[in-house]
């Protein structure tokens, strides 16, 4: 698979980490649009690249992440077709696919450890949406 990913400043350690774990153990491809370094940065631009990309289906995927996935989470869904997720266990993740079709993992770089991230990680992109009345609920979204 062919995922997104993007962060500011405060999520750059930890998203440098989900990259390299995204391409290493689980064998995905990246497309990292930055930050590229810790300098102070805005989340609303990142978030816009990642989520644009969801909203033109370039990406089945996305992962955002600033200081608290806050920000990006609520960037994010500002965006068509996008349902951004914001997750701070193994639990959320699983269910932000099973009942909501999440389509962007969005995490606190300065609230998470890289070890529960991974594992989130992992969990969003293997578990499959529900549909059935999670389905309708999603429409009435929309
Ligand atoms: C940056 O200091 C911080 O505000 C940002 O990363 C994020 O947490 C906003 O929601």
């Amino acid at each position: 698979m062919k995922i997104i990913i993007g962060s500011d400043h405060a999520g750059f350690d930890l998203k440098e980490e989900i990259k390299a774990f995204l391409e290493t153990e689980l064998g995905h491809e990246v497309e990292d649009v930055g930050v590229f370094n810790k300098d102070s940065a805005d989340y609303p631009v990142m978030a816009q690249k990642v989520a644009g990309a969801i909203t033109e289906e370039k990406f089945p995927f996305g992962i955002l992440i600033c200081g608290t996935g806050i920000g990006m989470s609520i960037a994010a869904n500002r965006y068509k077709g996008v349902r951004a997720a914001l997750c701070h266990n193994i639990l959320t993740a699983r269910l932000s696919r099973q009942h909501n079709d999440a389509n962007i993992l969005a995490m606190g770089g300065r609230i998470i450890g890289v070890s529960l991230a991974q594992e989130m990680v992992r969990e969003f992109l293997t578990t499959s949406f529900e549909g059935g009345r999670h389905k309708r609920r999603i429409d009435q979204i929309d």
